[in-house]
């Protein structure tokens, strides 16, 4: 049977590669010994992973809100590589604040950059992975575009639009050979709580008990995350060298047993409701007489 899987040195296209998951991957890419196209707002900061392998490493500018900049990166990669094997849509950032609180602004900025930026780098590479009839695209989702938490409604609708993105793109490319899978990490240790996390500038009162909490509890994680994000590396690296690879993949036991909990409460929901689920069909009409 003939293998799915990429050829080895594969060329990686990531998107912010500054910090966090797109920086350890960064370097766990080079590690293994693949091309690397490190995408960041500021690629200047960069420098150090030219220097440790200068014949692998592009680095281009990419801020992910600017479609035409995504077309140039990705034309810019294949120019300069031949080819991308590996997408990851690993840019992105966190909203705190109940849904009520979050204003308008603030909640097209985080969906301008969680789901409209994965769409315009996603876009604007897909040609080239169609025209190879091969490539893998990891989607940085998150446990919260499985689960909706409060204080993190505007983040999570972000993380589920790229759930429902994903799921039918991988569908429309599964013929020509290209992948898809969503990455659904936990709580890892990066900038993410930190210098990343933006919150609501309103507060109502009314929300101290729920968002309010969430606000305090997320700040307070900073720092003592269990996720290390070259741990996290390895497994999207796994994921890519694997003939099979899976459409989802949680990392980090918090998040499985999140997800494990929600099929849960999920299955035990739409099992107690079913009796109401089905009565809502047209009532059977008896068969009519032709005279
Ligand atoms: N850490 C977690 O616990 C966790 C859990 C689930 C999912 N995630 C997801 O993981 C992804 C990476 O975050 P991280 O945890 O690695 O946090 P991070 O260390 O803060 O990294 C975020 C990266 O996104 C970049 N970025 C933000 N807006 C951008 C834009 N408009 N254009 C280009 N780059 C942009 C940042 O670039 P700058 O340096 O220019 O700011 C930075 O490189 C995000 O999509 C996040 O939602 C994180």
């Amino acid at each position: 049977m003939a293998s799915n899987v990429l050829p080895h040195p594969r060329v990686w296209f990531i998107t912010g590669s500054s910090t966090g998951f797109g920086r350890a991957l960064a370097e766990a890419v080079l590690t293994h010994g693949d091309r690397l196209v490190a995408t960041a707002r500021h690629p200047e900061r960069l420098q150090d992973l030219v220097r440790s392998s200068p014949d692998r490493v592009q680095l281009l500018p990419l801020d992910v809100t600017n479609p035409p900049q995504s077309q140039d990166a990705a034309a810019q990669a294949v120019a300069h590589f031949g080819r991308i094997d590996v997408l990851v849509n690993n840019a992105g950032y966190g909203l705190l604040g109940a849904v009520e609180e979050a204003t308008d602004a603030e909640t097209r900025q985080e969906l301008e950059t969680n789901f409209f930026g994965v769409l315009h780098v996603t876009r604007a590479v897909l040609p080239f992975l169609r025209r190879q009839r091969s490539g893998h695209i990891l989607m940085m989702a998150s446990v919260d575009g499985f689960i909706g938490e409060t204080g993190a409604g505007i983040y999570n609708a972000s993380k589920f639009a790229i759930e429902g993105l994903s799921e039918a793109l991988a569908q429309d490319v599964a013929p020509l050979g290209i992948h898809v899978t969503l990455i659904e990490p936990g709580y890892f240790r990066t900038d993410f709580t930190g210098r990343s996390l933006k919150e609501a500038a309103r507060q109502i009162e009314d929300y101290a008990q729920t968002s309010g909490v969430a606000r305090e509890q997320v700040r307070h994680i900073n720092g003592k995350q269990p996720g290390d994000p070259k741990r996290a590396a390895q497994a999207m690296i796994h994921v890519v060298e694997t003939a099979h690879p899976p459409l989802r993949l949680v990392l980090g036991a918090d998040a499985l047993s999140r997800v494990r909990h929600k099929l849960q409460q999920v299955k035990e929901e739409v099992d107690s409701w079913e009796a109401t689920t089905v009565s809502t069909a047209f009532a059977a009409t008896s068969t009519r007489s032709s005279g």
